[in-house]
């Protein structure tokens, strides 16, 4: 007999994800919570760990587009006693923000160290865009956040330049018309956020408030 080749299974391919079979998904039903935050490529999911207890009202949603750690941090939270209130979905963040259904229901949204690509051909890929901020702003409530770091300063000013630009967003940093903050007030940092602060890295913080 012919051995049969067999499709090696896909890495997670069990990975949590948003509902299937319907386009919008109410942000609300996802976690429970007295009101919503999103982290946007949480990675190895140390903010949002932080976040669930300097915020234990909050309902956390991330989206991670690496299966892998989406499956990872969604299953530890699960451990500690946090799935119902805190979840990562194994998403393109920049194709689920897009799903997400009602208007102005989001309190917060949280990006840290976005867009580690620095080939030209990669550029695609890039996260904060154009298209991803008018999500954000349909997104978030009024008074809503904005919160973005970077340990680059080249992209720190180009994240100041585009979110600058939206009418919808007014800057919420340390001093009046400015959105660069210098720490971050929201008691839980991102790992990669730990790791530069370790090693002397300047970090580059901007914040914006939802008109
Ligand atoms: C440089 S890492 C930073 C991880 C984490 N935010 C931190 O500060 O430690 C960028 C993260 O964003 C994720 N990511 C990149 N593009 C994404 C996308 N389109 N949607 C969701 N996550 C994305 C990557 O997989 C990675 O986990």
């Amino acid at each position: 007999m012919q051995p049969t080749l067999a499709t090696p299974p896909r890495p997670y391919a069990d990975a949590p994800t948003l509902p299937s079979g319907q386009e919008a998904v109410d942000v609300r039903a996802l976690v429970r919570g007295e009101w919503i935050e999103l982290e946007i490529g949480p990675g190895r999911g140390g903010f949002l760990f932080e976040r669930a207890r300097s915020a234990p009202a909050a309902g956390l949603v991330g989206f991670e587009v690496r299966r892998k750690w989406a499956s990872v941090v969604d299953a530890r939270l699960a451990e500690r006693g946090l799935g119902a209130r805190a979840r990562v979905f194994a998403e393109d963040a920049r194709l689920a923000l897009a799903r997400l259904t009602p208007d102005a229901s989001v309190r917060r949204v949280f990006v840290h160290f976005p867009d580690p690509w620095w080939k030209k051909r990669h550029r695609k890929r890039t996260v904060v865009q154009a298209g991803f901020v008018r999500e954000i702003v349909r997104l978030l409530q009024p008074g809503g956040e904005l919160f973005v770091q970077t340990d680059v300063a080249s992209r720190a000013d180009a994240y100041e330049e585009l979110l600058g630009s939206e009418k919808l967003l007014r800057a919420k940093g340390d001093d009046a018309g400015s959105a660069r903050l210098s720490d971050n007030p929201y008691g839980a940092q991102s790992p990669r956020e730990r790791r530069a602060q370790a090693d002397g890295l300047p970090i580059y913080r901007l914040r914006y408030e939802r008109y």
